[in-house]
């Protein structure tokens, strides 16, 4: 089987030597292709797209250059071209997600991003594999090791936000600019991937509630502590009936349970399975080999001819109406809840059962108004 890599990045040259080094002959890097010249590598050096799309022996495109474009057009032109393709990338793959399993079908071409969510754990890997076999009822977890090194270093050490965000940012754990961890689009992204894989949907990011830890202070994670409960940015999603609900926010935990427990920038996902139950995947969600593993992982399966082949027959609109639980809400100005604050916690209040939609929506209206509303829900 020939390959060809665009973007010798993190990611990218990562894969190139776990298949110089593990599969070759049987799988080898026919080209490479990046804005550098990486004269080490001795592979064709590809000039543009057309090169390696107009290459009969070229079988698999590794697309690790990430962002919209031309990462876009270079997807569609191999798929187009019959090529399968390999990507992590869960901005692309969330946006254009009916787009391309629709391209990807009708050129009998392979989609496979089992990377874009989870990094290295073969997350969407094994969901996929389970709801082979019967439905998958819902899944949660932890799915962005920047959020989360930030929540568990603020628990374990009492330390404010904004210096342990520097902190993960001097660690490479987080970008210069950290909106998208911060603000849960990273985690509204692969909640979208993830809901749709389990639940045959499609659905986009856009549809999803997502609050993130922006605002979040070391005084609610004290305010947490005194009543045994931990923090963690979780992704939440849950089909029945041909509806699925999908969520991202801050979420209490027992400091008893795994997701308390999840040390550093680990990522822990869970489904609930039909037939099998509880399955939990931890491990690193990513960084250049566990990453680029789950990339190899992927073209070994297309070599091996394992199909996945989910329906796209499922929902398209995300209702979380019916998804009610406590939450702990902090801000300058509370009056905004009415009646649905019961008690004091820490400098914050603790509602009511509320339903996810309108908690979310009574904090977006606030957020647009400038208010800093900080809130997490309950672990129901
Ligand atoms: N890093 C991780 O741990 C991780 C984990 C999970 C998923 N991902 C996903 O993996 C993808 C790649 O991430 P990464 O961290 O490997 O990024 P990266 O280190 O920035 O690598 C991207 C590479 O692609 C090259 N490139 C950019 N535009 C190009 C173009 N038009 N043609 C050819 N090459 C081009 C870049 O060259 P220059 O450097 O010269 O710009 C760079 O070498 C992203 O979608 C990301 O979300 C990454």
């Amino acid at each position: 089987m020939k390959v060809a890599i665009i973007g010798l990045g993190v990611v990218g040259y990562g894969a190139y030597e776990i298949i110089r080094d593990e599969l070759a002959p049987e799988i080898e890097v026919k080209y490479v292709m990046d804005l550098r010249p990486f004269e080490e590598i001795p592979c064709i050096h590809a000039k543009d797209i057309n090169q390696i799309v107009s290459d009969p022996e070229v079988d698999v495109v590794v697309e690790s250059i990430g962002g919209l474009h031309p990462a876009y057009e270079f997807i569609t032109a191999s798929l187009k071209a019959g090529k399968s393709v390999v990507t992590a990338n869960k901005h692309l793959i969330s946006k254009y997600y009916k787009e391309l399993y629709q391209l990807s079908h009708e050129t009998g071409a392979c989609l496979q991003y089992t990377p874009s969510a989870g990094g290295g754990i073969p997350w969407l890997h094994n969901l996929t594999r389970t709801r082979r076999c019967g439905a998958i009822e819902s899944f949660s977890g932890i799915i962005n090791g920047t959020t989360n090194y930030i929540l568990d270093n603020m628990t374990r050490t009492g330390a404010a936000f904004e210096p342990t965000l520097k902190r993960a940012q001097e660690l490479g754990y987080a970008e210069a600019d950290p909106s998208a961890d911060i603000d849960g689009l990273d985690v509204q992204r692969k909640c979208a991937i993830s809901a749709n894989r389990a639940f045959d949907a499609v659905i986009s990011p856009d549809d999803i509630p997502t609050a993130g830890i922006r605002y979040i202070t070391d005084a609610d994670i004290a305010a947490f502590q005194a009543r045994g409960l931990v923090c963690r940015l979780i992704c939440h999603g849950a089909g029945k009936d041909g509806k699925v609900s999908a969520y991202v926010e801050p979420t209490l935990f027992a400091a008893d349970t795994l997701e308390a427990n999840v040390p550093d920038n680990n990522n822990l996902i869970t489904l609930v399975g039909k037939y099998v139950g509880r399955l939990s995947f931890y491990g690193q969600g990513a960084g250049r080999y566990p990453t680029a593993h789950s990339m190899v992982e992927d073209i070994v399966d297309i070599h091996v001819g394992w199909a996945r082949d989910p329906k796209l027959t499922g929902a398209a609109t995300v209702d979380n109406s019916a998804v009610c639980h406590k939450y702990y809400v902090r801000g300058a100005d509370l009056a905004f809840l009415g009646d649905l604050a019961r008690e004091k916690m820490g400098d914050g209040v603790v509602t009511a059962p509320v339903s996810v939609e309108k908690m979310h929506a009574l904090a977006a209206e606030q957020l647009g108004r400038g208010n800093q509303v900080f809130f997490a829900g309950f672990d129901a």
